[in-house]
């Protein structure tokens, strides 16, 4: 019926264009793992504004303001310039939020803490006893990164606000800034120690009672060092119920090349890839480096490397490039040149988008570590699946009115997954999510080099004001 009314030679070009557009569709691996993921459709959606047009185009960010208090952000560090290190509860951890605090109070936000030191900034609306829409990312930041992961989030929430104040908008449901605590698993091993708990994570919660650092500092000596957890063994307080928040939206750089390879200003993440890891410990008898022979020995330092490169065998017989591990700590005991390895210890961490793949990789590691043990003599004292997660899928709704917002402010979008781990991921079990991506240069994260521009930055601000205001209004 649809082809009738087409000329043939129209029909014909139609074809073409159709077949150039589905190729290209094809040979873009991203957008096609994400359209099998997450089962979106790329097309655009109608727009769903309910904030006019002319006040969209009065949104002004201090792009200036905002590049100097990352800047001022990043000199609290235990590492000097241009790398950032900020640990959990760490002296530069709390001036970093004592700035935060202090940042949110100037924009009038009413200002509460949690037990574990999530932080909320509250702006109340006119109806208040609706959910609020929630933003927010951390401020740690893994040893020698950079200034721009997870800060874009918090200091672009905290001008996303400003903006909308400066623009006469007054908001029906509250909006509220958050900064999670400890995303990073820095300290203690857990990642998104804060979004965790706020999700309700009893498991966590008791392991906590327990955990230590690298010191010997407990959790709750360290959190109570830092101001929190004052005389609270039970941090249920820290839990939210499922709907506490109408929406979440996290606004984070893309800690990958393809926004500005893509020449694309805003990606709009529709899932987050599925993290896992484990903590592994060998233990063998040790020696002298000279005197014990070669075949006496029960190596575990050869253990763990033997288990490192098992670890990228798996990884890759998954046959996808969306499956991916890393052994980022390999630590050998006694540590001496002259003393053959008696214990060693590894922290693989493996995601997917695929969750049953991830877990495939999982349980191969596993099953090498007990054969490489027993290869060598020695022993498997310890294999600990620290973390298993699933994978999240973002809300329609909420993707719907961050690609509204990116087209009526201009900005060129495309969706997107995220392969690396947010917030966003536990946030998604009380709360309907989405994610707003800004290009990074080369992709560049976790390391010194990480830089986005303010132009960027400044997108981002703009796109994350404008969807607060529709689900604010929502
Ligand atoms: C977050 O920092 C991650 O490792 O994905
Ligand atoms: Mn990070
Ligand atoms: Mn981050």
């Amino acid at each position: 019926m649809f082809l009738k009314f087409f000329p043939t030679p129209l029909l014909f070009l139609l074809l073409c264009s159709l077949s150039a557009i589905l190729a290209d569709y094809d040979a873009d691996p991203t957008r096609s793992t994400m359209e099998q993921f997450s089962g979106y459709p790329t097309q655009e959606p109608d727009s769903v504004s309910s904030f006019s047009v002319d006040t969209v185009s009065s949104f002004s960010v201090d792009a200036q303001g905002l590049q100097k208090q990352i800047d001022e952000l990043s000199s609290f560090s235990d590492t000097p310039s241009p790398s950032v290190t900020r640990i959990l509860y760490s002296k530069m951890d709390v001036f970093a939020r004592r700035y935060i605090k202090n940042l949110m109070g100037l924009s009038g936000l009413f200002v509460r803490e949690d037990a574990v030191g999530n932080i909320f900034g509250r702006w109340e609306g006119y109806e208040p006893e609706l959910t609020a829409v929630a933003t927010g990312s951390h401020i740690d930041a893994i040893p020698y990164s950079g200034k721009y992961d997870g800060v874009v989030g918090v200091l672009g929430a905290i001008e996303a606000i400003n903006v909308l104040r400066r623009s006469g908008f007054k908001p029906r449901r509250s909006l509220e800034v958050i900064l999670f605590t400890s995303e990073e698993p820095t300290r203690f091993g857990i990642s998104c120690l804060g979004s965790r708990l706020l999700a309700g994570n009893e498991a966590l919660m008791k392991s906590l009672e327990t955990v230590v650092d690298s010191q010997n500092i407990s959790f709750f000596d360290a959190a109570r060092a830092a101001g929190y957890a004052n005389d609270e063994e039970d941090l249920s307080s820290v839990f939210l119920k499922k709907g506490s928040y109408s929406a979440f939206v996290e606004l984070h750089i893309e800690q990958g090349p393809i926004l500005e390879e893509e020449g694309i200003s805003i990606g709009i993440v529709t899932a987050i890839a599925a993290p896992a890891s484990i903590k592994v410990d060998f233990e063998g008898n040790g020696g002298h480096a000279g005197a014990v022979l070669m075949p006496n020995r029960n190596d575990a330092g050869l253990a763990a490397a033997e288990l490192a490169l098992a670890v990228e065998k798996h990884v890759l017989e998954s046959g996808s490039i969306d499956t991916v591990g890393t052994v980022g700590i390999l630590e050998l005991h006694p540590g001496a040149i002259n003393s053959i390895p008696s214990k060693s210890h590894l922290e693989i961490d493996t995601r997917d988008i695929n969750e049953m793949r991830r877990n495939t990789v999982i349980e191969k590691t596993h099953q090498s570590a007990i054969t490489i043990a027993k290869n060598r003599g020695v022993r498997l004292s310890e294999f600990k699946i620290i973390n298993q997660d699933p994978p999240a899928l973002s809300d329609k709704s909420i993707t719907e009115a961050m690609q509204a917002a990116s087209q009526e402010l201009n900005l060129s979008h495309k969706l997107m997954i995220s392969r690396a781990y947010h917030d966003s991921l536990f946030m998604a079990r009380i709360s309907p999510m989405g994610m707003i991506f800004i290009p990074c240069y080369k992709g560049y994260s976790h390391k010194p080099e990480e830089y986005a521009s303010i132009e960027d930055i400044a997108n981002g601000v703009k796109v994350l004001a404008l969807t607060l205001t529709k689900l604010s209004l929502y």
